[in-house]
């Protein structure tokens, strides 16, 4: 597994406040990663100082194996990233947005068909961008950020005040972008749905900190009880009880507290009962985010 991102100890304070206090975390290369944290976090101020918008005071930031700071010239060329109102004219049509950020990036204009078309603006590429709409404009700033076939993107809450259907084609070109063209993604949210259903791997920051990071279903395993699929809910329940097992549920439902569902399984059988499934428990996102940053997203 090779390491996108790696910061080490980051921090950056403004004046009284620290933005980010001692920041650590790491994201392998080739996944989708959901970057939350309540607001004034430090999420922003991470993604200024990993593009070399804000100098850190202390620690390391590493970008595909380089160093930010004296690497960051030959990062920029490899990374793409929408972090604050994207910068796009009004008075140009889709198309020739993408010619101006091509020049002023040094890039050709051979991909700009392409792109436009990836991001599903071809019909519109002749139009000024000041008719467009919010969604079409991300869409665009998107295809920007592809110009020069980065291998990593951070995007700074790309799906905010997008409309549903434009936040659903926006989130397949990102899924797409990382199934089938091999990109790394870091998007901040603070949408834990956006996050559910797209994020391989989620970073959670509060405070300029790391709080917890892990893959999806690392961090929403973790209740501690089992729920128990049985013919004879009551019976299950009973013999469970008498068998030391802290048991609760009404009706179907029977869950079993502190155990990882083994021995609840021998009891069951032990008196001819076969529970067709034991399933641990798994908690929200939410749950996950409010215990460890205390915190509405
Ligand atoms: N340029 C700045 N000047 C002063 N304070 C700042 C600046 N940028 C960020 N901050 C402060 O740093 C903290 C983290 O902000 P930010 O990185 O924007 O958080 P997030 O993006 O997670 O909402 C907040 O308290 C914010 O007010
Ligand atoms: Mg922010």
């Amino acid at each position: 597994m090779s390491v996108a991102v790696r910061l080490r100890d980051v921090h950056k304070r403004y004046g009284e406040t620290r933005a980010l206090d001692g920041l650590s975390f790491e994201i392998p290369s080739g996944v989708l990663l959901g970057f939350l944290g309540p607001n004034g976090a430090g999420k922003t101020t991470t993604f200024r100082t990993i593009l070399g918008l804000a100098r850190p005071d202390r620690g390391v930031i590493e970008v595909l194996g380089m160093r930010v700071g004296p690497e960051t010239s030959r990062i920029v060329k490899r990374v793409g990233a929408i972090v604050e109102e994207p910068g796009l004219y009004g008075f140009l049509s889709g198309r020739d947005n993408l010619v101006v950020a091509s020049d002023t990036l040094g890039f050709g204009h051979e991909r700009i068909d392409e792109l436009l078309a990836f991001v599903q603006l071809t019909d519109d590429a002749g139009r000024k961008v000041a008719g467009y709409s919010k969604g079409m404009r991300q869409r665009l700033a998107l295809a920007a950020a592809l110009l020069g076939d980065p291998e990593v993107l951070f995007l700074d809450e790309p799906l905010d005040g997008l409309d549903p259907a434009g936040q659903a084609v926006l989130r397949d070109q990102l899924r797409r972008l990382v199934d089938e063209h091999d990109k790394t993604i870091v998007m901040s949210t603070h949408d834990l749905g956006d996050v559910e259903h797209l994020a391989d791997r989620v970073v959670v920051i509060s405070r300029g900190r790391l709080v917890t990071e892990g893959s999806l279903s690392e961090l929403t395993a973790g209740g501690d009880r089992v729920r128990v699929v049985v013919d004879d809910p009551d019976r299950a329940r009973r013999l469970l009880a008498a068998d030391g097992f802290t048991v609760d549920g009404e009706a179907d439902e029977v869950w079993v507290a502190g155990t990882d569902g083994a021995g609840v399984i021998r009891t069951l059988a032990n008196a001819g009962v076969y529970p067709s499934a034991v399933i641990p428990e798994r908690r929200t996102l939410e749950e996950v985010f409010l215990g460890v940053t205390g915190e509405q997203p």
